[in-house]
C-alpha cells in the first residue's frame, strides 16, 4: 500500500518475524497462546456482529471528506465484485469537491458498488468520477482512504488488471476508532472519498507453490495474490479461518476454486490447526494475514524455516516495550542539523516536530509508512508493522511515530 516495493523476505524467529510486508492498518485481538492453533478467537470474531447501516445517510457528506495535511514523504476490477449483490444502488451524489488538497497525488475517487459481503463486512468498489484509469497496483497493495480527521489503511482486493477499478473490504468495528464505522455508515455509492494511490508494503513473490493463511478480514489481501497463483498455474492452498461462516467474507468468490480452499469457521470446527500445515518447509511461500495471534502462531512454527519464505501482514505494530520507553536517547538530524533528546514517554517524532523539523506523518501507530526515515547511524528499537524482519536487521529504516533507539544516539536523514 505505498510506493515503496521491495522484495520482502525474511525470517521469522521472534515475535514477528517476516513480515515481508508492511502495511498494518487494522486492529486485532489479543496474543496468541498454544503453538499451531490459534488461541483466540480472530479479528473479527472478537466484535460483534453489526450489520452495517442498509441506507444511505440523509445527511449530505461535503465536508466530511478530505486529505490529511501531512502526505506520504516518499509513497514510495475487482474480480467482478458481485454487483447483484450489491445492497444499496442509491443515487446519492455526493459533491467530489472534497476538502483538503494538500496532497497532489490524492484520487478522488467515487464508490460505484456497496455490496454486503458478510456480517459486518462490506465491499466498496471505487472509481474514478470521470472514468480514468488508476494507478497501477500489484497483489499486497493497499490504499489510504482519507476521511473526516483520519486516514485508514485498506487492502485492494479487486483485481489488478482492472484499471477503473479499486475494492476494498470494510470490516465494521465498533469497539475500534471509528474508521471503520464511519466509512460504513457514510459510503455508498455516489459517495466521494479521496484516496491515496495504492502502495505496497506484503509483495507478492514468485514461486511455484504457495500456502495462504487468513484470518477473518486479513483475508482481503491475500485474494489478489490467490487469483494470480491461479492464473499463472502456481500450486496453491488456502486455509481461512473466521469466527463463524457467517462473518467471513467473499466466500462466494472462494468457492469458485474448489478444494484448494480450506474454510475453517471456529464455531464449526474450531481453530486452525497449523503444526502439520507448518511442519515442513518444502519450497512453499506462506502468505498469512490476519489478527495477531494467528500471525504470531504461524511466525513460531516457521522460526526455522529458510529466510523468506514467510510473509505476514500485521493490522498493528508491535507492542512497545515498557522498559525501553522509559530510556531518553538523542537524535541527531543530518540534513537541517537539527540535535534532539527524546525523553522516555515521548515519541521521536513528536521530539523532531516539536524541534521544528519538518516530517511527514499520518496514522502515528506504525502502520502507514507515511514517517519512514532513512537511518544513518545507531540501533533502532523497531516497533513499526512496516519493516520486514530483514529490513529491520539492515537497520536503514525508522518510523519515529514509534520506533526508538537501543543505542544512545541516533542519526536520521531529516
Ligand atoms: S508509520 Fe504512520 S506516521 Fe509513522
Amino acid at each position: 500500500m505505498y510506493t515503496r516495493s521491495r522484495s520482502w523476505v525474511l525470517t521469522c524467529p521472534g515475535p514477528r518475524i517476516q513480515s515481508v510486508c508492511r502495511a498494518g492498518r487494522r486492529p486485532h485481538g489479543r496474543r496468541g497462546q498454544g503453538s499451531g492453533t490459534v488461541r483466540d478467537a480472530f479479528r473479527d470474531g472478537s466484535r460483534p456482529n453489526q450489520l452495517p447501516t442498509q441506507s444511505p445517510p440523509s445527511n449530505s457528506l461535503d465536508g466530511l471528506i478530505y486529505l490529511r495535511p501531512n502526505p506520504p514523504r516518499r509513497a514510495s476490477g475487482p474480480s467482478s465484485p458481485s454487483i447483484e449483490e450489491s445492497e444499496v444502488q442509491s443515487e446519492v451524489q455526493v459533491e467530489a469537491g472534497h476538502t483538503a488538497p494538500a496532497d497532489s497525488e490524492a484520487l478522488r475517487l467515487v464508490v460505484r458498488l456497496r455490496s454486503r459481503e458478510a456480517d459486518g463486512v462490506v465491499a466498496l468498489v471505487l472509481a474514478d468520477a470521470e472514468g480514468a484509469e488508476l494507478p497501477e497496483w500489484e497483489p499486497g497493495a493497499h490504499v489510504d482512504v482519507c476521511l473526516s480527521g483520519f486516514t485508514r489503511q485498506y487492502s485492494l482486493c479487486g483485481d489488478p488488471s482492472d484499471r477503473h477499478h479499486y475494492r476494498l473490504g470494510v470490516l465494521l468495528e465498533p469497539a475500534g476508532r471509528g474508521g471503520s464505522q464511519l466509512i460504513h455508515e457514510i459510503l455508498y455509492p455516489g459517495s466521494a472519498v479521496t484516496v491515496r494511490p495504492p502502495r505496497n508494503h506484503f509483495p507478492f513473490a514468485v514461486a511455484d507453490d504457495y500456502l495462504f493463511i487468513a484470518g477473518g478480514i486479513g483475508l482481503t489481501p491475500l485474494l489478489p495474490m490467490i487469483a494470480r497463483a491461479e492464473a499463472e498455474g502456481r500450486r496453491w492452498r488456502l486455509v481461512y479461518g473466521g469466527r463463524t461462516r457467517a462473518s467471513m467474507a467473499f466466500l462466494g468468490e472462494l468457492a469458485a476454486y474448489g478444494d484448494k480452499v480450506q474454510v475453517v469457521p471456529q464455531d464449526e470446527h474450531g481453530l486452525l490447526e497449523l503444526t502439520d500445515l507448518l511442519a515442513v518447509p518444502g519450497e512453499r511461500h506462506v502468505y498469512c494475514c490476519g489478527p495477531e495471534p494467528l500471525i504470531e502462531a504461524v511466525e513460531r512454527l516457521c522460526a526455522g524455516w529458510p529466510p523468506g519464505r514467510l510473509h505476514v501482514e500485521r493490522f498493528t505494530a508491535r507492542a512497545a516495550d515498557g522498559e525501553d520507553e522509559q530510556t531518553a536517547f538523542e537524535v541527531e538530524c543530518a540534513e537541517s542539523g537539527v540535535t534532539v533528546t527524546v525523553p522516555p514517554g515521548q515519541s521521536m517524532l513528536d521530539a523532531l516536530l516539536a524541534a521544528g523539523v519538518d516530517l511527514n506523518y499520518d496514522c502515528r501507530e506504525g502502520t502507514c509508512g507515511t514517517c519512514e526515515l532513512d537511518l544513518l547511524e545507531g540501533l533502532a528499537d523497531h516497533r513499526d508493522a512496516v519493516l520486514s524482519s530483514e529490513e529491520r536487521n539492515a537497520g536503514e529504516l525508522i518510523f519515529p511515530c514509534v520506533s526508538r533507539a537501543r543505542s544512545d544516539r541516533l542519526v536520521v536523514d531529516a
